[in-house]
């Protein structure tokens, strides 16, 4: 079964509300192509002017984190009805730069990804080895701890939806991309770990993404690799470079 590629960015802490209104309008003609999803992940204040400048184009567009609580006392936090209502369709779950500088566990993101579902939002829950952790030798026990918990009470029927990002932390913003080989091994290992928790059928149909300095260059053959389904991109979807990486 083919699967259809996803071409994700990841704005990170980027763009002030009218920055990103025109960088969407920018990238509109660039991301152009029926046969891929595009999608582009945004801080919570970029939401509605982005959803307003990409409106009647190809693009949809995500958030970058999401409180797993419907409301309340939680200042500062972001709720599921909130992104839903301002027609948020993704969301990014478990970025490496949340775990490290916020706190966030697999037990949270496993809670998150839970909610996201529960509210039709669909996660993109990320996964990723430290460089200690490769040169020890662990990545793919870690990675396949990483999945187990964040799918935790995670149905088969939603589990296909949903979409996982390996991203190797040394490989973010480092301008060191992983080799396709050494993502092609750990995106294989993720479907690998899918099928074991919920069968063939759930494995392949499931999209996984590679992320960590993706550009225009390395994008192609990252994405033809077998059980690589695209990218989610930081640095260089904040750039005409998108287009490139989403028709390449
Ligand atoms: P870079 O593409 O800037 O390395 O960022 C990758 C990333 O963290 C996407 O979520």
């Amino acid at each position: 079964m083919a699967r259809r590629i996803v071409a994700a960015g990841n704005w990170k802490m980027n763009e002030t509300p009218s920055e990103a209104a025109a960088l969407i309008k920018e990238l509109v003609p660039l991301v152009k192509n029926d046969e891929e999803d595009v999608i582009l992940c945004v801080p919570a204040i970029d939401i509605i002017p982005a959803k307003e400048a990409a409106k009647g184009s190809n693009i949809h567009i995500g958030a970058e984190n999401m409180y797993f609580e419907e409301k309340g006392a939680y200042t500062g936090e972001i709720s599921p009805a909130m992104l839903v209502d301002a027609g948020v369709e993704y969301v990014i779950l478990g970025h490496s730069e949340r775990r490290t500088y916020f706190a966030e566990t697999n037990e949270t993101v496993n809670k998150k990804v839970l909610k996201a579902f529960e509210h039709g939002i669909t996660p993109i829950i990320c996964c990723g080895e430290s460089l200690e952790q490769r040169e020890q030798g662990i990545t793919i026990d870690w990675i396949r701890q990483q999945v187990k918990i964040a799918f935790l009470g995670v149905t088969a029927d939603q589990a296909k939806t949903a979409i996982i990002a390996y991203e190797p932390i040394w490989a973010i913003g480092t301008g060191k991309t992983a080799t396709t080989a050494q993502a092609q091994e750990v995106c294989a290992a993720i479907r690998e770990c899918i099928k074991e928790l919920y069968g063939e059928g759930v494995s392949e149909e499931i999209r996984i993404l590679y992320g960590g300095s993706v550009n225009a260059k390395t994008a192609k053959d990252l994405f033809d690799q077998p059980d690589i389904d695209g990218g989610l991109v930081g640095g260089a979807s904040l750039k005409p470079e998108f287009g490139q990486i989403v028709n390449r």
